[in-house]
């Protein structure tokens, strides 16, 4: 299975791909958090990012399409994967069906996780992160066993510096400048499949099960 997670920040593509990936026993591909390692590790592309995620600003093309190409190029992708946080414009989906292309691989579906602005607000102020592996966790809605700790590896939680409720606002400008162009190129293509992001985590698990499913119904998941 190869499916793409389209949606507003904390539409819940990071907790919903994490999951999938498991149960579909491929790799989850977020370009959010591979931007984040190269920052933590201050690599040249860190260096080159950081500034644009701070402020809520999308990272360029290129340097973008450049890391995800390094991505696609390891094994483990061959049997599909979950991609979480790509694309982000028409640019980008263009760029993201040249890659696949050229490794004869196409995308199976898209989930458009279409979630309201006053659940994102909710959410993203509440976003606990683990620095090491970065699973996800909200103080109310998924709180972690141990105050501050995460669940799968013990690592401290924090907050994101991009969780800001004025960098929130700012990257939600520049989502729903791009997402109506998305939208309309993924719909062309057949390949588009709503969700209300703002149901319950399980809901929506289940619902893109159910596409999965309708693709492939031999699938064990
Ligand atoms: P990225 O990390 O991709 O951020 P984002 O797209 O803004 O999305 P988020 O990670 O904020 O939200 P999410 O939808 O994954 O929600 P989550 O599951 O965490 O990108 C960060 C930055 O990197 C960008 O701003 C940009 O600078 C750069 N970047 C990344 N990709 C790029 C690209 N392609 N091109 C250029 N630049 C790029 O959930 C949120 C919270 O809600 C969590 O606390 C979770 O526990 C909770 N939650 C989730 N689902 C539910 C639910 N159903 N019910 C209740 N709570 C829920």
């Amino acid at each position: 299975m190869r499916i793409v997670l389209l949606g507003p920040p904390g539409a819940g593509k990071g907790t919903q791909a994490k999951i999938l990936a498991d149960r579909l026993q491929v790799p989850h591909i977020s370009t959010g958090d591979l931007l984040r390692e190269n920052v933590k590790n201050n690599t040249d592309l860190g260096k080159e990012a950081r500034d644009y995620m701070e402020r809520g600003l999308l990272v360029p093309d290129e340097l973008v399409a450049k890391m995800l190409t390094k991505r696609f190029a390891q094994s483990d992708t061959k049997n599909g994967f979950i991609l979480d946080g790509y694309p982000r414009n028409l640019n980008q989906a263009e760029t993201l069906d040249t890659i696949l292309q050229e490794k004869n691989m196409a995308i199976d579906f898209v989930v458009y996780l279409d979630t309201a602005e006053d659940i994102i607000i909710q959410r993203l102020s509440g976003r606990l992160v683990c620095s090491v592996c970065a699973a996800n966790y909200h103080i109310k809605n998924m709180p972690p066993k141990v105050k501050g700790v995460c669940d799968n590896c013990h690592g401290p939680l924090s907050q994101r510096t991009d969780d800001r409720e004025e960098t929130v606002r700012k990257r939600l400008q520049i989502y729903k400048k791009e997402v109506s162009s998305l939208i309309d190129y993924y719909e062309r293509q057949h390949r588009l499949r709503r969700i209300d992001g703002g149901q319950e985590a399980d809901i929506v698990l289940n619902k893109i099960i159910g596409f999965a499913k309708m693709l492939n119904d031999s699938l064990k998941v």
